[in-house]
Protein backbone atom coordinates (compact mmCIF):
# COMPACT_ATOMS: atom_id res chain seq x y z
CA UNK A 1 0.00 0.00 0.00
CA UNK A 2 0.85 3.43 -1.05
CA UNK A 3 1.34 6.54 1.53
CA UNK A 4 -1.44 8.51 1.71
CA UNK A 5 -3.09 11.52 3.19
CA UNK A 6 -6.95 11.72 3.47
CA UNK A 7 -9.03 14.73 4.43
CA UNK A 8 -12.97 14.40 4.34
CA UNK A 9 -14.14 17.36 6.26
CA UNK A 10 -17.72 17.48 4.66
CA UNK A 11 -20.37 17.19 7.18
CA UNK A 12 -23.11 15.05 5.62
CA UNK A 13 -26.52 15.41 7.29
CA UNK A 14 -28.56 12.34 5.51
CA UNK A 15 -32.11 11.40 5.28
CA UNK A 16 -35.77 12.12 5.20
CA UNK A 17 -36.71 15.94 5.34
CA UNK A 18 -33.08 16.86 6.42
CA UNK A 19 -33.22 19.78 3.81
CA UNK A 20 -35.23 21.37 5.51
CA UNK A 21 -32.28 22.00 8.26
CA UNK A 22 -30.17 24.25 5.36
CA UNK A 23 -30.13 27.06 7.08
CA UNK A 24 -29.12 25.93 10.19
CA UNK A 25 -26.10 24.71 8.14
CA UNK A 26 -25.39 27.75 6.34
CA UNK A 27 -24.59 29.82 9.57
CA UNK A 28 -22.93 27.26 11.10
CA UNK A 29 -20.33 27.73 8.12
CA UNK A 30 -19.98 31.09 8.26
CA UNK A 31 -22.86 32.21 5.28
CA UNK A 32 -23.75 35.20 5.80
CA UNK A 33 -24.93 36.36 2.47
CA UNK A 34 -26.25 33.73 -0.42
CA UNK A 35 -25.67 32.61 -3.62
CA UNK A 36 -28.22 30.30 -4.25
CA UNK A 37 -27.27 28.06 -7.40
CA UNK A 38 -28.90 25.49 -8.90
CA UNK A 39 -30.63 24.15 -12.80
CA UNK A 40 -32.88 23.73 -15.06
CA UNK A 41 -35.78 23.39 -13.35
CA UNK A 42 -36.32 20.22 -11.55
CA UNK A 43 -35.13 22.08 -7.84
CA UNK A 44 -38.74 24.47 -9.01
CA UNK A 45 -41.01 21.75 -9.62
CA UNK A 46 -40.24 19.48 -6.67
CA UNK A 47 -40.81 21.79 -4.24
CA UNK A 48 -37.25 21.87 -2.78
CA UNK A 49 -36.26 25.23 -3.92
CA UNK A 50 -39.00 27.04 -1.73
CA UNK A 51 -38.04 25.08 1.29
CA UNK A 52 -34.37 25.93 0.85
CA UNK A 53 -35.54 29.48 0.35
CA UNK A 54 -37.39 28.94 3.37
CA UNK A 55 -34.95 27.65 5.60
CA UNK A 56 -32.52 30.58 4.82
CA UNK A 57 -35.57 33.13 5.83
CA UNK A 58 -35.53 31.13 9.08
CA UNK A 59 -32.03 32.14 9.72
CA UNK A 60 -32.29 35.40 8.57
CA UNK A 61 -29.66 34.92 5.78
CA UNK A 62 -29.52 36.55 2.40
CA UNK A 63 -29.43 35.27 -0.89
CA UNK A 64 -29.15 36.06 -4.40
CA UNK A 65 -30.33 33.47 -7.04
CA UNK A 66 -28.17 32.19 -10.23
CA UNK A 67 -30.61 29.10 -12.22
CA UNK A 68 -29.58 27.50 -15.34
CA UNK A 69 -26.77 25.06 -14.69
CA UNK A 70 -27.03 22.64 -17.73
CA UNK A 71 -25.65 18.77 -17.54
CA UNK A 72 -22.27 19.02 -18.21
CA UNK A 73 -21.96 22.81 -16.55
CA UNK A 74 -20.40 25.30 -18.73
CA UNK A 75 -18.02 28.34 -18.33
CA UNK A 76 -20.59 30.80 -19.32
CA UNK A 77 -22.44 30.41 -16.22
CA UNK A 78 -19.49 30.37 -13.96
CA UNK A 79 -18.12 34.09 -15.50
CA UNK A 80 -21.60 35.20 -14.84
CA UNK A 81 -21.73 33.43 -11.09
CA UNK A 82 -18.23 35.40 -10.19
CA UNK A 83 -19.43 38.09 -11.35
CA UNK A 84 -22.32 38.14 -9.24
CA UNK A 85 -20.58 36.94 -6.13
CA UNK A 86 -17.52 39.97 -6.17
CA UNK A 87 -20.64 42.58 -6.75
CA UNK A 88 -23.00 41.39 -4.62
CA UNK A 89 -20.30 40.60 -1.53
CA UNK A 90 -21.03 36.72 -1.71
CA UNK A 91 -19.52 35.25 0.95
CA UNK A 92 -21.42 31.29 0.33
CA UNK A 93 -22.02 28.91 -2.09
CA UNK A 94 -25.23 27.06 -1.36
CA UNK A 95 -25.54 24.09 -4.76
CA UNK A 96 -29.36 22.36 -4.86
CA UNK A 97 -28.83 20.02 -7.34
CA UNK A 98 -26.86 17.89 -8.70
CA UNK A 99 -23.27 16.95 -9.93
CA UNK A 100 -23.50 19.83 -12.51
CA UNK A 101 -24.82 22.21 -9.81
CA UNK A 102 -22.55 21.26 -7.78
CA UNK A 103 -19.51 21.44 -9.83
CA UNK A 104 -20.34 25.11 -11.19
CA UNK A 105 -20.40 26.31 -7.96
CA UNK A 106 -16.89 24.87 -6.87
CA UNK A 107 -15.97 26.91 -9.88
CA UNK A 108 -17.51 29.96 -8.91
CA UNK A 109 -16.29 29.70 -4.82
CA UNK A 110 -12.55 29.86 -6.59
CA UNK A 111 -13.46 31.78 -9.16
CA UNK A 112 -14.97 34.41 -6.79
CA UNK A 113 -11.31 34.31 -4.99
CA UNK A 114 -9.24 34.12 -7.81
CA UNK A 115 -7.02 37.09 -9.25
CA UNK A 116 -7.20 36.27 -12.83
CA UNK A 117 -9.33 33.87 -15.32
CA UNK A 118 -11.01 31.01 -13.29
CA UNK A 119 -10.04 28.71 -16.28
CA UNK A 120 -6.27 29.12 -15.06
CA UNK A 121 -7.47 26.81 -12.06
CA UNK A 122 -9.03 23.93 -14.84
CA UNK A 123 -5.33 24.31 -16.66
CA UNK A 124 -3.02 23.46 -14.08
CA UNK A 125 -2.66 26.36 -11.51
CA UNK A 126 -3.02 25.36 -7.97
CA UNK A 127 -6.36 26.26 -6.12
CA UNK A 128 -5.19 28.06 -3.07
CA UNK A 129 -8.27 29.27 -1.46
CA UNK A 130 -12.44 29.15 -2.38
CA UNK A 131 -15.19 30.60 -0.62
CA UNK A 132 -16.88 27.75 1.13
CA UNK A 133 -20.00 25.57 -0.48
CA UNK A 134 -22.66 24.02 0.80
CA UNK A 135 -24.60 21.51 -0.97
CA UNK A 136 -28.50 19.91 -0.96
CA UNK A 137 -28.12 16.62 -3.32
CA UNK A 138 -30.39 15.37 -5.99
CA UNK A 139 -29.06 12.66 -7.81
CA UNK A 140 -26.81 10.05 -6.28
CA UNK A 141 -24.30 10.16 -9.42
CA UNK A 142 -20.98 12.30 -9.54
CA UNK A 143 -19.89 12.31 -5.72
CA UNK A 144 -19.22 15.69 -5.83
CA UNK A 145 -21.16 16.19 -2.78
CA UNK A 146 -17.70 14.66 -0.80
CA UNK A 147 -15.06 15.35 -3.64
CA UNK A 148 -12.36 17.82 -3.80
CA UNK A 149 -13.39 17.77 -7.64
CA UNK A 150 -15.18 20.16 -10.11
CA UNK A 151 -15.69 19.48 -14.08
CA UNK A 152 -16.36 22.57 -16.59
CA UNK A 153 -17.04 22.40 -19.96
CA UNK A 154 -15.44 25.93 -21.86
CA UNK A 155 -17.42 26.88 -24.37
CA UNK A 156 -14.40 28.07 -26.11
CA UNK A 157 -13.24 24.87 -28.07
CA UNK A 158 -16.01 22.40 -25.74
CA UNK A 159 -13.16 21.19 -23.26
CA UNK A 160 -14.38 19.57 -20.42
CA UNK A 161 -11.76 19.89 -18.01
CA UNK A 162 -11.51 18.90 -14.29
CA UNK A 163 -9.65 20.31 -10.88
CA UNK A 164 -9.24 19.23 -7.69
CA UNK A 165 -8.46 20.70 -4.72
CA UNK A 166 -9.76 19.84 -0.41
CA UNK A 167 -10.33 24.04 -0.70
CA UNK A 168 -13.39 22.40 -3.05
CA UNK A 169 -14.61 20.08 -0.41
CA UNK A 170 -18.32 21.09 0.56
CA UNK A 171 -18.52 21.83 4.07
CA UNK A 172 -21.65 20.24 4.49
CA UNK A 173 -23.77 18.29 1.81
CA UNK A 174 -27.62 17.35 2.74
CA UNK A 175 -28.30 13.94 1.58
CA UNK A 176 -32.14 13.05 1.60
CA UNK A 177 -32.96 10.12 -0.73
CA UNK A 178 -36.63 10.92 -1.39
CA UNK A 179 -35.31 13.95 -3.45
CA UNK A 180 -33.93 11.47 -5.98
CA UNK A 181 -37.38 9.92 -6.34
CA UNK A 182 -38.47 12.15 -9.02
CA UNK A 183 -35.22 11.40 -11.59
CA UNK A 184 -36.49 9.58 -14.48
CA UNK A 185 -35.31 6.67 -14.67
CA UNK A 186 -32.65 7.30 -17.49
CA UNK A 187 -30.99 9.94 -14.88
CA UNK A 188 -31.25 7.51 -12.27
CA UNK A 189 -29.14 4.89 -14.46
CA UNK A 190 -26.78 7.08 -15.23
CA UNK A 191 -26.00 7.87 -11.85
CA UNK A 192 -25.82 4.09 -10.98
CA UNK A 193 -23.12 3.88 -13.89
CA UNK A 194 -21.10 6.39 -12.72
CA UNK A 195 -20.88 5.21 -9.52
CA UNK A 196 -19.43 2.20 -10.62
CA UNK A 197 -17.42 3.95 -12.80
CA UNK A 198 -15.66 6.07 -9.89
CA UNK A 199 -15.22 2.07 -7.85
CA UNK A 200 -13.74 0.95 -11.22
CA UNK A 201 -11.11 3.99 -11.58
CA UNK A 202 -9.77 3.35 -8.44
CA UNK A 203 -9.83 -0.49 -8.38
CA UNK A 204 -7.98 -1.41 -11.44
CA UNK A 205 -4.41 -0.32 -9.85
CA UNK A 206 -0.92 -1.59 -9.99
CA UNK A 207 -0.13 -1.49 -6.43
CA UNK A 208 -0.04 -4.42 -4.43
CA UNK A 209 -1.50 -5.24 -0.97
CA UNK A 210 -4.46 -3.20 -1.27
CA UNK A 211 -6.55 -5.80 0.72
CA UNK A 212 -9.06 -2.77 2.40
CA UNK A 213 -9.84 -0.62 -0.60
CA UNK A 214 -10.52 -3.57 -2.87
CA UNK A 215 -12.70 -5.18 -0.45
CA UNK A 216 -14.31 -1.69 0.08
CA UNK A 217 -14.94 -1.60 -3.60
CA UNK A 218 -15.94 -4.61 -4.11
CA UNK A 219 -18.75 -3.71 -1.16
CA UNK A 220 -19.75 -0.58 -3.30
CA UNK A 221 -20.31 -2.90 -6.54
CA UNK A 222 -22.38 -5.25 -5.35
CA UNK A 223 -24.49 -2.68 -2.91
CA UNK A 224 -25.22 -1.53 -6.87
CA UNK A 225 -25.66 -4.62 -8.60
CA UNK A 226 -28.61 -5.30 -5.55
CA UNK A 227 -30.13 -2.26 -5.26
CA UNK A 228 -30.35 -0.69 -8.56
CA UNK A 229 -32.65 -3.03 -10.05
CA UNK A 230 -35.21 -2.21 -7.54
CA UNK A 231 -35.21 1.40 -7.87
CA UNK A 232 -35.60 1.41 -11.92
CA UNK A 233 -38.58 -0.94 -10.82
CA UNK A 234 -39.73 1.31 -8.17
CA UNK A 235 -38.48 5.03 -7.87
CA UNK A 236 -40.08 5.09 -4.73
CA UNK A 237 -38.32 2.29 -3.02
CA UNK A 238 -36.84 4.73 -0.28
CA UNK A 239 -34.25 1.79 1.19
CA UNK A 240 -32.76 1.46 -1.88
CA UNK A 241 -32.34 5.21 -2.68
CA UNK A 242 -31.06 5.39 0.36
CA UNK A 243 -28.11 3.01 0.01
CA UNK A 244 -27.41 4.70 -3.61
CA UNK A 245 -27.27 8.08 -2.07
CA UNK A 246 -24.24 6.84 0.37
CA UNK A 247 -22.87 4.85 -1.98
CA UNK A 248 -22.11 7.96 -4.31
CA UNK A 249 -20.97 9.44 -1.62
CA UNK A 250 -18.25 6.57 -0.30
CA UNK A 251 -17.72 5.71 -4.37
CA UNK A 252 -15.91 8.93 -4.80
CA UNK A 253 -14.83 11.18 -1.64
CA UNK A 254 -11.57 8.65 -1.90
CA UNK A 255 -12.15 6.18 0.92
CA UNK A 256 -11.89 3.46 -1.52
CA UNK A 257 -8.98 4.96 -3.03
CA UNK A 258 -6.47 5.73 -0.57
CA UNK A 259 -3.14 4.39 -1.00
CA UNK A 260 -3.12 2.98 -4.27
CA UNK A 261 -2.50 4.08 -7.42
CA UNK A 262 -5.58 5.23 -9.78
CA UNK A 263 -6.42 4.89 -13.40
CA UNK A 264 -9.11 7.42 -14.42
CA UNK A 265 -8.26 6.58 -17.83
CA UNK A 266 -12.29 5.75 -18.95
CA UNK A 267 -13.32 9.30 -17.44
CA UNK A 268 -10.88 11.21 -19.65
CA UNK A 269 -12.14 9.04 -22.66
CA UNK A 270 -15.58 9.55 -21.74
CA UNK A 271 -15.53 13.01 -21.09
CA UNK A 272 -14.60 13.82 -24.74
CA UNK A 273 -18.11 11.99 -25.44
CA UNK A 274 -19.96 14.09 -23.30
CA UNK A 275 -18.47 17.74 -24.40
CA UNK A 276 -19.09 16.53 -27.99
CA UNK A 277 -22.87 15.18 -27.80
CA UNK A 278 -23.89 16.67 -24.54
CA UNK A 279 -24.66 12.92 -23.04
CA UNK A 280 -25.31 12.14 -19.46
CA UNK A 281 -22.15 11.50 -17.99
CA UNK A 282 -22.82 8.15 -16.89
CA UNK A 283 -24.22 7.60 -20.25
CA UNK A 284 -20.98 7.59 -21.41
CA UNK A 285 -19.20 6.03 -19.17
CA UNK A 286 -21.31 3.06 -19.53
CA UNK A 287 -20.22 3.44 -23.35
CA UNK A 288 -16.66 3.76 -22.56
CA UNK A 289 -16.16 0.84 -19.80
CA UNK A 290 -16.55 -1.73 -21.05
CA UNK A 291 -14.74 -1.23 -23.96
CA UNK A 292 -12.31 0.08 -21.92
CA UNK A 293 -12.12 -3.00 -20.13
CA UNK A 294 -12.02 -5.16 -23.03
CA UNK A 295 -8.92 -3.24 -24.29
CA UNK A 296 -6.77 -3.12 -21.13
CA UNK A 297 -7.63 -6.99 -19.28
CA UNK A 298 -4.50 -8.41 -20.94
CA UNK A 299 -2.24 -6.46 -18.74
CA UNK A 300 -3.65 -8.19 -15.02
CA UNK A 301 -6.31 -10.48 -15.95
CA UNK A 302 -6.19 -11.87 -12.39
CA UNK A 303 -7.35 -8.47 -11.32
CA UNK A 304 -10.57 -8.71 -13.87
CA UNK A 305 -11.10 -12.08 -12.91
CA UNK A 306 -11.25 -11.21 -8.86
CA UNK A 307 -14.44 -8.51 -9.84
CA UNK A 308 -15.80 -11.60 -11.81
CA UNK A 309 -15.63 -13.70 -8.82
CA UNK A 310 -16.52 -11.78 -6.30
CA UNK A 311 -18.67 -9.70 -7.29
CA UNK A 312 -20.52 -11.26 -10.14
CA UNK A 313 -20.19 -14.31 -8.32
CA UNK A 314 -18.67 -16.39 -11.43
CA UNK A 315 -16.94 -19.76 -10.96
CA UNK A 316 -13.52 -19.15 -11.22
CA UNK A 317 -11.83 -21.00 -14.03
CA UNK A 318 -8.16 -21.15 -12.69
CA UNK A 319 -6.60 -22.91 -16.39
CA UNK A 320 -8.03 -20.39 -17.70
CA UNK A 321 -8.54 -16.78 -15.50
CA UNK A 322 -8.97 -14.88 -18.75
CA UNK A 323 -11.88 -16.46 -19.79
CA UNK A 324 -13.35 -15.81 -16.48
CA UNK A 325 -12.63 -11.97 -16.53
CA UNK A 326 -14.17 -11.68 -19.87
CA UNK A 327 -17.34 -13.31 -18.01
CA UNK A 328 -16.96 -10.34 -15.48
CA UNK A 329 -16.96 -7.56 -18.33
CA UNK A 330 -19.91 -9.48 -20.43
CA UNK A 331 -21.70 -9.48 -16.94
CA UNK A 332 -21.22 -5.85 -16.51
CA UNK A 333 -22.41 -4.98 -20.15
CA UNK A 334 -25.35 -7.02 -19.58
CA UNK A 335 -25.71 -5.04 -16.46
CA UNK A 336 -25.63 -1.82 -18.05
CA UNK A 337 -28.20 -3.14 -20.42
CA UNK A 338 -30.69 -4.32 -17.52
CA UNK A 339 -30.90 -1.09 -16.16
CA UNK A 340 -31.24 1.01 -19.86
CA UNK A 341 -28.02 2.07 -20.54
CA UNK A 342 -26.06 2.82 -23.95
CA UNK A 343 -23.21 0.56 -24.57
CA UNK A 344 -22.40 1.65 -28.05
CA UNK A 345 -21.47 5.17 -30.20
CA UNK A 346 -24.84 4.05 -32.19
CA UNK A 347 -26.81 4.14 -29.18
CA UNK A 348 -25.59 8.10 -28.30
CA UNK A 349 -25.53 9.45 -31.55
CA UNK A 350 -21.50 9.45 -31.38
CA UNK A 351 -19.70 9.30 -34.89
CA UNK A 352 -16.89 6.66 -35.96
CA UNK A 353 -14.95 9.80 -37.91
CA UNK A 354 -14.52 12.28 -34.37
CA UNK A 355 -12.68 8.84 -33.32
CA UNK A 356 -9.27 10.86 -34.15
CA UNK A 357 -10.35 14.10 -32.86
CA UNK A 358 -11.73 13.02 -29.42
CA UNK A 359 -8.69 10.63 -28.96
CA UNK A 360 -6.19 13.57 -29.65
CA UNK A 361 -8.26 16.02 -27.34
CA UNK A 362 -8.09 13.19 -24.58
CA UNK A 363 -4.65 12.58 -24.65
CA UNK A 364 -3.54 16.39 -25.80
CA UNK A 365 -6.00 18.66 -24.83
CA UNK A 366 -4.98 21.44 -22.74
CA UNK A 367 -2.15 20.73 -21.41
CA UNK A 368 -2.22 17.02 -22.08
CA UNK A 369 1.09 14.73 -21.61
CA UNK A 370 0.08 12.27 -24.43
CA UNK A 371 -0.72 9.70 -22.18
CA UNK A 372 -3.98 8.90 -19.98
CA UNK A 373 -4.47 6.51 -17.08
CA UNK A 374 -2.18 4.43 -15.18
CA UNK A 375 -3.38 0.99 -15.00
CA UNK A 376 -1.99 1.05 -18.64
CA UNK A 377 -0.90 4.35 -20.08
CA UNK A 378 -2.66 4.48 -23.48
CA UNK A 379 -1.67 6.82 -26.36
CA UNK A 380 -3.99 8.49 -28.99
CA UNK A 381 -4.03 5.30 -30.79
CA UNK A 382 -5.06 2.96 -27.74
CA UNK A 383 -7.93 5.43 -27.55
CA UNK A 384 -8.48 5.04 -30.64
CA UNK A 385 -8.39 1.33 -30.42
CA UNK A 386 -10.97 1.95 -27.65
CA UNK A 387 -13.66 4.13 -29.19
CA UNK A 388 -14.02 1.75 -32.25
CA UNK A 389 -14.58 -1.55 -29.68
CA UNK A 390 -17.43 0.76 -28.13
CA UNK A 391 -19.01 1.30 -31.90
O1 LIG B 1 -31.00 20.85 -14.19
P1 LIG B 1 -32.14 20.15 -13.52
O2 LIG B 1 -33.46 20.66 -13.94
O3 LIG B 1 -31.97 20.13 -12.02
O4 LIG B 1 -32.14 18.62 -14.06
C1 LIG B 1 -31.10 17.70 -13.80
C2 LIG B 1 -30.27 17.38 -15.03
O5 LIG B 1 -31.02 17.54 -16.19
C3 LIG B 1 -31.73 16.36 -13.50
N1 LIG B 1 -32.02 16.16 -12.09
C4 LIG B 1 -31.14 16.22 -11.05
N2 LIG B 1 -31.76 15.89 -9.91
C5 LIG B 1 -33.07 15.63 -10.24
C6 LIG B 1 -33.22 15.82 -11.63
N3 LIG B 1 -34.40 15.64 -12.28
C7 LIG B 1 -35.45 15.25 -11.51
N4 LIG B 1 -35.37 15.03 -10.18
C8 LIG B 1 -34.21 15.20 -9.52
N5 LIG B 1 -34.13 14.93 -8.20
O6 LIG B 1 -30.74 15.39 -13.87
C9 LIG B 1 -29.95 15.90 -14.91
C10 LIG B 1 -28.49 15.59 -14.60
O7 LIG B 1 -28.01 16.36 -13.54
P2 LIG B 1 -26.43 16.51 -13.31
O8 LIG B 1 -26.22 17.45 -12.18
O9 LIG B 1 -25.79 16.83 -14.61
O10 LIG B 1 -26.03 15.00 -12.93
P3 LIG B 1 -24.76 14.38 -12.26
O11 LIG B 1 -24.85 14.46 -10.79
O12 LIG B 1 -24.59 13.08 -12.90
O13 LIG B 1 -23.53 15.34 -12.67
C11 LIG B 1 -22.84 15.15 -13.87
C12 LIG B 1 -21.68 16.09 -13.96
O14 LIG B 1 -20.72 15.83 -12.91
C13 LIG B 1 -19.43 15.63 -13.50
C14 LIG B 1 -19.76 15.03 -14.83
O15 LIG B 1 -18.69 15.06 -15.73
C15 LIG B 1 -20.93 15.88 -15.27
O16 LIG B 1 -20.51 17.11 -15.80
N6 LIG B 1 -18.58 14.86 -12.60
C16 LIG B 1 -18.17 15.46 -11.46
C17 LIG B 1 -17.36 14.83 -10.55
C18 LIG B 1 -16.91 15.50 -9.31
N7 LIG B 1 -17.12 16.80 -9.20
O17 LIG B 1 -16.34 14.90 -8.41
C19 LIG B 1 -16.87 13.46 -10.78
C20 LIG B 1 -17.60 12.73 -11.85
O18 LIG B 1 -16.78 11.73 -12.35
C21 LIG B 1 -18.09 13.57 -12.98
O19 LIG B 1 -17.07 13.76 -13.96
ZN1 LIG C 1 -17.72 10.14 -13.00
Amino acid sequence: MNNFTFHSPTEFIFGKGTETEVGKYVKKYGGTNVLLHYGGGSVIRSGLLDKVKESLDKEGIPFVELSGVRPNPRSGLVYEGINLAQSEGIDFILAVGGGSTIDSSKAIAAGTVYDGDFWDLYSGTPITKALPVGTVLTIAAAGSEGSPDSVITNENGMLKRGTGSDYLRPKFSILDPELTETLPTYQTAAGITDIMAHVFERFYSNTPATEITDRLCEAVLKTMIKEAPKVIKNPYDYDARANIMWAGMVAHNNMVGVGREQDWASHSIEHELSAQYDVAHGAGLAVVMPAWMRYVMKHNPMKFAQIATRVWGIDMDFNNPEETAIKGIKRFKSFLHKIKMPTSFAEIGAKEEDIPEMAHKACYGNGGTGTIGNFVKLSQKDVEEIYKLAL
